[in-house]
């Protein structure tokens, strides 16, 4: 449970620094930024080598002493929560080993709040700024002065200071002569402005907004809030944290779905606010959602992914039906022959593979006399199996990551054809997307160098996901609709016989977009009551 961090002490942002990585809860990204877990938070330790006076820092205490660091910029970058440049680290521990901080390391279970008092009154930052004030509602300017010919530093009432380039906000002004007033769209020509755009004048004003006087006359004001929003994002190190801001999603195996059981029924969803609200949120945090008792009629399944989405029409219609009948003749698709079908993700062939898929189960044979006749629909959350591949087999991970794969198809007399990554993952090791689908997998190209590893990974993702204990499977019955996210969750289902077993599925495909903006809103909305 332990990484041992080497610091160069001239440099440290240099490459020299390596992670063990037998452990939980921490990559190392490009040798720059290090992530602790949030599922993990409080296993394992930090041992930096190469700093006197400094054994090792439990990531609880990281943790805790960063958040209470953070507040003085001069010393740490602002990151997300437990995302920490090797940097901050690094002047974390140079803090940490100075004698005076000794004290309140030992301290670190503490509230923030104390240690944060602890360390103004140690006096380690001379001329703080005004007192510390946890986490107020309230955004104020207390600050602001040049930092250099292009920007302007603007600190605020919790501690955050961050330099603000004067391109940037001329660019962003929010006049309603650069912001159109309705449709809030940007009416400013970036390409005509100057890059050396300098301030005639700036103060904050009465209200507390920031008012900037532009050289030709042109007057900007710019809300507290809004640049303390923006203030955080320049003090990020990627700008992919910023997207690790959205609200958690769960990652399940088998078990924890069943214990979710992320099930609701067709009216509730169709006729109430409040049963459209709980599944979007299970499509949103679980990436699939199961509707019982929809009405046995072809065109349901359009008419549900209506109420929440847009449909996404290809080149199998609007909707399409998997249809296996005890007699049927030259199938055009595995899909519609009772072949055991490998857990896969739809059409990563496409320039965008469709956000969602719905299934809409009209008729299936009942199993008989405890006889399981097969056709067992079985999923598993591509995202929960990718953390696994990050934490056992971290360069498994990166070569998934990193390795473009070409998907490819004859169909239709076309062949679709696109380049994806298995496993689509921010700089932060934050997950995207899961392109899987071995059917439709062209051969690989590039260095030769480059073949055994993916086979390696490749190989591993797919043991996992093929383990019992990762799958939630059940036989669909008629009235049953499954929904999931296509760019997360795999689907497959067990064979059967076809002369034995009818089986009717209708499904259709739609944009995820409409589910994340309107999960983005409520759940913020809900963690904030
Ligand atoms: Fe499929
Ligand atoms: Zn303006």
């Amino acid at each position: 449970m332990s990484y041992v961090l080497n610091m160069d002490r001239e440099d440290p942002t240099s490459r020299k620094q390596s992670l063990q990585t037998d452990s939980d809860g921490v990559i190392v990204d490009g040798n720059r930024a290090l992530s602790v877990d949030s599922e993990y938070p409080h296993k394992g330790s930090i041992t930096f080598q190469g700093l006197e006076g400094l054994g090792y820092l439990t990531f609880c205490q990281v943790k805790s002493l960063y958040s209470a660091i953070k507040t003085f910029p001069e010393v740490c970058h602002l990151n997300a929560p437990l995302v920490m440049s090797i940097r901050s680290i690094y002047s974390l521990c140079r803090l940490a080993a100075r004698p005076t901080f000794r004290g309140l390391l030992n301290s670190a279970r503490n509230s923030e709040l104390s240690i944060t008092r602890q360390i103004q009154n140690t006096g380690l930052r001379s001329g703080a700024t005004a007192a510390f004030a946890a986490d107020d509602d309230h955004t104020t300017i207390t600050r602001t002065f040049p930092t250099s010919h292009h920007s302007l530093k603007i600190g605020f009432q919790d501690n955050l200071a961050c330099n603000f380039y004067y391109i940037w906000l001329r660019d962003n002004c929010q006049c309603s002569s650069c912001i159109h007033s309705e449709s809030k769209q940007k009416m400013v020509d970036t390409v005509s402005l100057d890059l050396n755009i300098k301030p005639e004048s700036y103060h904050v004003t009465e209200n507390g907004k920031l008012k900037v006087i532009w050289p030709d006359g042109h007057v900007s004001f710019y809300d507290p809030d809004w640049l303390h929003k923006h203030g955080k994002d320049f003090e990020l190190d990627s700008y992919d944290t910023v997207h690790d801001n959205l609200p958690p999603l769960t990652t399940w195996n088998g078990e924890v779905i069943r214990n979710l059981k992320p099930e609701i029924s067709y009216k509730e969803v169709m006729e109430t606010e409040e049963g459209l609200k709980k599944w979007l949120t299970n499509m949103y945090k679980y990436g699939i959602a199961i509707m019982k008792d929809v009405p046995r009629q072809k065109g349901e399944v359009v008419k549900v992914m209506e109420r929440f989405a847009y449909v996404k029409k290809t080149k199998w219609g609007s909707s399409f039906d998997v249809i296996c009948e005890p007699v049927q003749n030259d199938p055009k698709h595995l899909a519609y022959t009772g072949m055991y079908l490998e857990l896969h993700t739809d059409m990563n062939y496409l320039e965008k593979s469709p956000g969602i898929q719905a299934l809409h189960c009209l008729k299936a044979n009942p199993a008989s006399d405890g006889d399981s006749i097969g056709g067992q629909s079985f999923f598993v959350d591509g995202f929960y199996i990718a953390k696994w591949l990050r934490k056992e087999h971290p360069s498994s991970f990166h070569t998934l990551t990193s390795t473009l794969v070409e998907f490819k198809i004859h169909s239709h007399n076309m062949e679709y054809s696109n380049h994806q990554y298995v496993l689509c993952a921010s700089k932060s090791g934050h997950l995207k997307e899961v392109h899987y689908n071995t059917r439709t997998m062209a051969p690989l190209r590039g260095p030769a160098d480059a073949v055994q590893p993916f086979y390696e990974a490749y190989k591993l993702l797919g043991q996992k996901m093929r383990e019992p204990e990762s799958q939630f499977a059940f036989n669909l019955v008629p009235g049953d609709l499954v929904a999931f996210n296509n760019r997360r969750i795999l689907h497959g289902r067990t064979s059967f016989d076809p002369r034995r077993t009818s089986r009717h599925l209708e499904g259709c495909y739609g944009d995820i977009d409409e589910i994340i903006t309107r999960c983005k809103s409520f759940l913020k909305l809900d963690s904030r009551k």
